[in-house]
């Protein structure tokens, strides 16, 4: 096959019994265009890569990515953005909810403007819209308070920046990539907010579906992460999503401590023991909940569990250590407790991050 003039990039995670609607929804649509597909599957338990693999027999058009040990849906965009061979790449869910119909519409745009980076498939222009029972009257709800937030907390100039429908010229989107996340949801919110200002944009509306099949991978995580995308680009994209998880996961443990010494203290009445108390219900929430949000992909299982959570006693008790050497330390050059206190909080929290970043949850 020469060298396709568009690729497909197509995320899955479970998406088993959409690969044969799609893939033939966009033999037909994408007739007399020479383009290749690639499906990026993050090794989905329900076998999902073994029903593409079924196709790629018969097609060279057909690629898949499988990637192990590894979720997120921006990474597997950025991987299936990397690997597309032609100038031009379309990314879309798997699930049918995108109108594959428009991709040929963001195509037209293209070969009118040389100058054209992106093309965004949007929802929220005069022509767009969401199907009655696409989302839950809430998420409907929920999904454009959010745009509008996100539009202007990141001075972001698309009606749709959230969507997960869109076309880009492959160079244009290189240039950025060393700076977008992997973690997380909403690639394109993220290559607006670094980009935005600087590429030639251009949006189709379409009407975002019903998903028949299968069932959506939002959940609250992904909110959380999307929180923390804005976070981080308001912090011009210094601190990781990562992190910053970490950091509300850490916050959420200064009430679990406050409540439960505040608990054992009615009981026993005796502050040091049920400051012990407080402090270990405190570790022991935040090493669940950074066991199920911050580090999900990683997420560590029945033996391991058990194993984590003595680790990440043993860092977090080092890191209170420490967070008391640079506070008493600062202390005794500044003599501001506020301060002080602050910079030791923040290193303990580096400390704690950084250190279970590599020995509880070290990546495989
Ligand atoms: N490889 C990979 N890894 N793919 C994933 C993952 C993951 O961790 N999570 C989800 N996907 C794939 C799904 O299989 C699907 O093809 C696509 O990404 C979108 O996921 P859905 O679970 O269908 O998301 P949604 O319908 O709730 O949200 C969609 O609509 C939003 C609003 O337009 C997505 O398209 C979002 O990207 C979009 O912003
Ligand atoms: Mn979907």
């Amino acid at each position: 096959m020469s060298n396709p003039s568009l690729s497909i990039v197509i995320p899955t995670y479970n998406e088993r019994e959409n690969i044969s609607k799609i893939v033939t929804r966009l033999k037909k649509t994408l007739k007399g265009i020479n383009h290749e597909i690639i499906f990026v599957d993050d090794n989905s338990p329900d076998g999902t890569s073994d029903e593409i693999k079924l196709f790629i027999k018969n097609t060279s058009r057909i690629n898949l990515i499988h990637r192990i040990g590894r979720r997120g849906l921006s990474g597997a965009v950025i991987e299936g953005i990397y690997a597309a061979k032609a100038e031009l790449v379309g990314v879309m869910d798997c699930d049918l909810q995108h109108d594959e119909s428009k991709l040929i519409d963001m195509l037209k745009l293209f070969s009118k403007s040389s100058s054209l980076d992106l093309v965004i498939g949007s929802r929220f222009t005069a022509d767009g819209e969401i199907s009655d029972n696409a989302f839950s009257k809430i998420r409907e709800i929920g999904s454009r308070i959010i745009t509008v937030i996100i539009k202007k907390i990141l001075s972001i100039n698309s009606t749709d920046p959230l969507s997960g429908f869109f076309m880009v010229r492959k160079e244009s989107f290189m240039k950025c990539s060393d700076n977008l996340q992997t973690q997380g949801f909403k690639i394109l919110a993220d290559f607006l907010s670094i980009s935005g200002k600087t590429i030639k944009i251009k949006e189709v509306g379409y009407k975002f579906n019903n998903r028949i099949l299968g069932e959506s991978k939002m959940s609250f995580v992904t909110i959380l992460e999307l929180f923390s995308l804005v976070i981080s680009q308001i912090l011009k994209g210094k601190v990781s999503i990562r992190f910053i998880l970490f950091c509300i996961v850490g916050l959420s443990g200064i009430f679990v401590q406050l409540l439960v010494t505040g608990l054992v203290l009615m009981l026993i009445n005796e502050f040091p023991t049920s400051q012990t108390f407080g402090i270990f219900a405190a570790m022991t929430s935040n090493y669940f909940l950074n066991n199920y949000i911050t580090f999900q992909e990683r997420r560590l299982k029945s033996l391991d569990l058990y194993r984590g959570l003595l680790s990440f006693y043993l860092i977090c008790s080092l890191g209170a250590f420490a967070n008391i050497a640079i506070a008493s330390y600062v202390f005794s050059l500044t003599s501001n407790w506020l301060f002080s206190s602050f910079l030791g909080a923040i290193f303990g929290a580096v400390w704690n991050f950084t250190l279970s970043s590599i020995f509880t949850w070290k990546s495989k």
